[in-house]
């Protein structure tokens, strides 16, 4: 059997134009790599419930991929967050040019309900998922905030809010990726279940990214690190401490939640989920 990047590889959007650099741009992030949390989420549900749906799969998790990569690239432009590195390569407004770098995400972005309506499942079922992968990371989920969030830099926000802004900018395409895997092989009951234990693990995503910026340096994190002093991020408006007592706080109670999972969603989605779990602890 193929692996996801290999098939991710062997997909990578294609293009044929006069334009001497735009296909390069467009593959740029993609091949720069990057944890692929997503991607595993959504197949992990996939494997625990149907594994011969595997390969199919593919298509939706490199979907949910495509659209936060997307998400990244515009995160990274001077009128955003400004940040020269991503992923341990320089952003695209810095290899190319900020044109390049939005016109790319805009590419990626539309790409990615191309690909899920070309996927090979049923039309409701590829309806499902293009719901979800919209719901999620668009005008009320990941773009609704990221606006929030350059909207008040240098405006602390109270702490419900800042849940708020961290839920839409990055926890509900986590719990998307959740979902979508329940959607493809038809658990619907599961589908809603796992969408608010992918809330929750969104929401810590997000903390330990946040405590991240003041732990980890540029190189180790592959992009630019104490970027969020301006930013309603966990640490700027709770300190160190306060974030990473939150973050286990919402660890203990993802462990928990698992523990109730299936056994054979537990086995598949076990060793990603303590990983993640517990990486603001190393
Ligand atoms: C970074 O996402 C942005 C956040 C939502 C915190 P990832 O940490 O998943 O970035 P990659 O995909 O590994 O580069
Ligand atoms: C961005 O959050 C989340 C997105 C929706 C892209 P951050 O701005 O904290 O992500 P990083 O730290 O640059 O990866
Ligand atoms: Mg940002
Ligand atoms: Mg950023
Ligand atoms: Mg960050």
């Amino acid at each position: 059997m193929q692996n996801f990047e290999q098939f991710l590889l062997d997909n990578l959007p294609q293009s044929k134009s006069i334009h001497p650099t735009y296909e390069s741009a467009l593959h740029n992030m993609l091949e720069a790599g990057g944890k692929r949390f997503r991607p595993a989420l959504l197949l992990g549900v996939v494997k625990a419930y149907n594994p011969l749906m595997i390969e199919s799969a593919y298509h939706a998790a490199y979907a949910i991929e495509l659209l936060h990569t997307y998400s990244l690239i515009h995160d990274d432009l001077p009128a955003m967050d400004d940040s020269p590195l991503r992923r341990g390569h320089p952003t695209l407004h810095v290899t190319y040019d900020e044109v390049t770098a939005i016109l790319v995400g805009d590419a990626l972005n539309t790409y990615s309900f191309e690909l899920l309506s070309n996927a090979p499942f049923s039309d409701e079922i590829k309806v499902n998922l293009i719901r979800e992968l919209a719901q999620n990371g668009g005008l009320n989920g990941m773009v609704l905030g990221q606006a929030i969030d350059c909207y008040f830099e240098n405006k602390p926000l109270a702490l419900e809010d800042i849940k708020t802004l961290h839920t839409n900018k990055t926890a509900k395409l986590i719990a998307a990726a959740l979902k979508m895997g329940a959607l493809i092989v038809e658990r619907e009951n599961e589908a809603d279940e796992l969408y608010d234990f992918g809330i929750k693990l969104g929401l810590l995503f997000q903390i330990q990214d946040d405590i991240l910026d003041v732990t980890q340096s540029s190189e180790e994190a592959g992009k630019l690190t104490n970027n969020d002093e301006e930013k309603n991020s966990f640490v700027t408006i709770l300190g160190l401490d306060e974030a990473l007592r939150e973050a286990n706080l919402l660890a203990d109670e993802l462990t928990k939640s698992m523990q109730s999972f299936d056994e054979s969603l537990q086995r598949e989605l076990s060793p990603i989920l303590t990983k993640y779990i517990n990486r603001h602890k190393n």
